[in-house]
């Protein structure tokens, strides 16, 4: 099975843990579209999405799926969305699209967070992906010599903007050993607006696409 193969598996079997009659919150990215062109399917079952990204939210509309905004959904039942780096925690790296802060808000507001991936983002130790931070554009410099104090190797993606009007600095060469205690380490630099890190709310699921079919993960 080729990548797409693989990712297209894991969005079918997120479709199983939609509830009916609830809002769903919908991730962003690659795999997540597989999701979202999987729940047209389902789209009469549900009440409505929240889209982590303008992206998505397009994307959902096209299928006629209602989107609404957080602020009127209240909370979730589940988030459903892909990860750059998965560890057997269900710690993860996220933001390789730069929607990581509605991603981490959306998740936060859900029951239950699904992560779908193919098996390629399994990793022992998170960090071999560049941590994706976004940070305001004031405080590009400062938290990129912050990082440097740190031993971290900070770089602008070049010619992106968030939704949110902010920038991403992606983050290579930074031990992710305790992933709560880097996460949180991170978070407290002033001008970090979210680090791609997904340590102290892990996904509750993971639902990772191999050649075998796929495979069911939980937490703990
Ligand atoms: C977007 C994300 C995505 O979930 C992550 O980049 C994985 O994307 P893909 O499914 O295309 O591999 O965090 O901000």
């Amino acid at each position: 099975m080729n990548p797409d193969e693989l990712k297209k598996q894991v969005a079918q079997a997120a479709i199983d843990y939609i509830e009916t009659g609830t809002i769903v919150g919908v991730g962003t990215g690659s795999t997540a579209n597989y999701f979202i062109d999987a729940l047209a399917g389902v789209k009469s079952r549900i009440d409505g999405t929240v889209a982590s990204s303008v992206a998505s939210a397009e994307r959902l509309k096209s299928h006629g799926i209602r989107v609404l905004d957080l602020n009127e959904a209240g909370e979730l039942s589940v988030y459903v969305d892909g990860a750059d780096e998965t560890n057997d925690y269900l710690q993860l790296i996220k933001g390789g699209g730069g929607a990581l802060t509605r991603e981490k808000i959306v998740a936060g507001a859900s029951r239950k967070f699904i992560c779908i991936c193919d098996e390629s983002k399994l990793v022992k130790v998170l960090g071999a992906f560049p941590l994706p931070i976004e940070v305001i554009p004031m405080a590009r410099s400062f938290v990129a010599r912050e990082l440097v104090k740190m031993g971290a190797q900070p770089e602008l993606r070049q010619g992106f903007t968030t939704d949110n009007g902010n920038i991403i600095l992606d983050v290579k060469a930074l031990e992710i050993m305790e992933p709560c205690k880097v996460e949180s380490e991170l978070n407290n630099i002033p001008g970090v607006v979210t680090v791609g890190l997904f340590a102290n709310r892990p996904a509750d699921v993971l639902l990772l696409g191999t050649a075998r079919g796929v495979e069911t993960r939980t937490a703990g």
